[in-house]
């Protein structure tokens, strides 16, 4: 599990990669250090070999300097490397937490957090890999230069303080005018995606009514706002960027011209106000290069806070304690069910107490809330009030993937996913053996269909279980559910799309599974499944209206023949 000891969170993420960052802030200032080699260089030049006209001397000093920047080269290269480093440790340390961020419903009251993890996660693994924060590491470094150019003359400190409080004003605009375009532009490009996926897993619908071109402009319209989003921040990042390097590079000659000016009073040598201009343009860089990558600076910046706010929403893992896989009884009281985004509660009032081999069925109109409580019972949704107890112990004391081994669950739209028809079955687990998925496949008595499929078992079916029929769809997912024996299946209308073979092999399938020592809940609209099980809840408009042994709730509901219709 991703959540083990403590939460995973972007600060321990940071902590992991804190020597790397040392690293990075050592090889700045030795880098920064070495740096000077150029102006050092350019003024010897022009001070010492010129005056002297002595070739011993240059090429001495060129030797040296060829050294300096050979070793500033594997010192640039090293930093880039340290920091992709950086990133993938970063990657390693939250990918997981990520990865199951995306598969957990949030829970209620969220606010913030990310549509996306994994892409957020990208985002800053990127920026990591990116100039944004070499130039973020030389900042720092610019007072040293300015403090040289001061030595060599105030007027030069002077002038560059000057040119960097500009520059940094630039910087400080594009933080205030690029954040509430990159949150934008984030968010428009999730709803792009979310448009883009929905319509992709129901191409058959939007191609049979005609709906291509009313989709396509839905779609085209959510791109549209994106790009142009992405287009306004472009071009003010294409502004800054433009005004600071004709800036600096303004500011570079006008340094020359102030050093000019200097030695004509006979103020400064000739090669200093070389030197001078080259540190200048030193002092500067970092700044210029920052402001062109603010944008994407931002951008991480937003998506670390997305991933952070998501991390911190995660439910942490509370069960510590190791239970053994119930196997006695299910027991529902005063249970309350609401949505996993926190809204009210949508099916109330269930209470009801079930044992070992027995099955109960789930009764009442549409939209009466009973996959809601099918979703309650196998744990996927939250509960809201009241208690759900396997053997006693809540659904919560249990590791999630530890109770995941008791629970089967055939949900309403049935979805398998992309894989073979095995991996399907075996839940994707590594330990799933044959022998278990043809056992759980015998059971739901879907073997000689799945033979009868192009490559059996192996038959691979796509996203969302695609090249099949919807019975076999659903005949499947019955295998999946009673995978691995479990002490409680749920099965939310299993027959909706089922013919009178696949209706007989479902009845088998429960019957098995209550001898095995299950307890079968059957979701059902049509009355036929009804034989299978032996005790009955009646849900009405969001709440329990009975539970008992089925034939007194069914002869008590034919006294009351108004119920009875509504109960379907
Ligand atoms: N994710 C959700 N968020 C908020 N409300 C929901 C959600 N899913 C379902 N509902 C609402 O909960 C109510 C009960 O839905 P539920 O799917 O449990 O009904 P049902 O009894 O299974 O109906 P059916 O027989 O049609 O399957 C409905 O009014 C529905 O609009
Ligand atoms: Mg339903």
């Amino acid at each position: 599990m991703a959540t083990t000891k403590g939460k995973p969170s972007i600060r321990s993420a940071l902590s992991a990669t804190k020597e790397a960052f040392t690293g990075i802030a050592i090889l700045s200032a030795v880098s920064n250090v070495l740096m000077l080699v150029s102006p050092i260089f350019m003024m010897q030049v022009y001070d010492r070999v010129l005056t002297s006209h002595s070739i011993p001397t240059l090429a001495a000093l060129s030797m040296l300097a060829a050294g300096i920047y050979a070793a500033l080269g594997i010192i640039e290269i090293l930093r880039s490397k340290i920091l992709l480093q950086i990133g993938r440790r970063f990657d390693e340390t939250l990918s997981q937490p990520a990865i199951m961020a995306t598969l957990t419903a949030l829970p209620a009251g969220r606010e913030g957090g990310s549509p996306a993890p994994l892409r957020d996660l990208d985002q800053i693994r990127q920026f990591m890999g990116s100039p944004g924060p070499i130039a973020i590491a030389d900042l720092p470094w610019i007072p040293f230069f300015i403090g040289l150019l001061y030595l060599f003359h105030p007027l030069f400190g002077l002038a560059v303080i000057g040119g960097a409080v500009i520059l940094l004003s630039l910087t400080f605009c594009s933080e205030i005018l690029l954040r509430a375009p990159s949150k934008r532009a984030a968010q428009m490009l999730a709803n792009r995606w979310e448009l883009a996926d929905a319509s992709r897993r129901n191409t058959d619908t939007i191609k049979a009514m005609g709906m291509q071109g009313a989709y396509a402009k839905r779609i085209q319209d959510a791109h549209d706002l994106y790009t142009q989003e992405g287009l306004r921040s472009g071009n003010l990042t294409a502004t800054f960027n433009g005004i600071a390097k004709i800036f600096r590079l303004a500011l570079q000659s006008g340094i020359l011209a102030l050093g000019a000016l200097l030695v004509i009073d006979q103020l400064t040598s000739a090669g200093v106000i070389i030197a001078a201009s080259v540190l200048t343009a030193k002092a500067l860089a970092p700044i210029e290069m920052a402001t062109g990558q603010w944008r994407n600076f931002i951008a991480a910046r937003q998506s670390a806070k997305r991933l952070r706010e998501t991390l911190d929403l995660m439910p942490p893992e509370t069960a510590e304690m190791q239970l053994s896989a119930p196997c006695r009884s299910l027991s529902i009281a005063g249970l309350a069910v609401s949505p996993p985004n926190g809204d009210a509660p949508i099916v109330q009032n269930v209470s009801a107490s079930l044992f070992a081999g027995q099955a109960v069925g789930v009764i009442g109109p549409s939209g009466s809330g009973k996959s809601t409580l099918g979703r309650a019972l196998v744990g996927a949704w939250p509960v809201a009030k009241g208690t759900i107890r396997l053997d006693g112990a809540e659904l919560t004391q249990w590791k999630s993937d530890e109770l995941g081994a008791s629970i089967g669950y055939l949900p309403q739209t049935v979805e398998l996913f992309a894989g073979s028809v095995a991996e399907n079955i075996g839940r994707f687990s590594i330990s799933a053996t044959s022998e278990k998925i043809v056992e759980a496949a015998r059971l739901a008595n879907v073997h000689d269909l799945i033979l009868s499929l192009p490559n059996g078992y192996d038959t691979q079916v796509g996203a969302g279980g695609g090249t099949l029929s919807g019975g076999q769809r659903q005949r499947i997912g019955l295998a999946r559910a009673l995978y691995g024996n479990p002490f409680l299946v749920v099965l939310d209308e299993p027959n909706s799309n089922l013919d009178a073979d696949g209706e007989e092999a479902l009845t088998s399938a429960i019957n098995s599974a209550r001898q095995k020592g299950a307890i079968v809940v059957v979701i059902a609209h049509r009355a036929n499944m009804l034989k299978v099980v032996d005790h009955l809840i009646v849900i009405n408009n969001g709440a329990m209206t009975a539970f008992g042994p089925r034939d007194a709730i069914l002869s008590a509901l034919k006294t009351k023949p108004d119920e009875a219709r509504r109960t379907g």
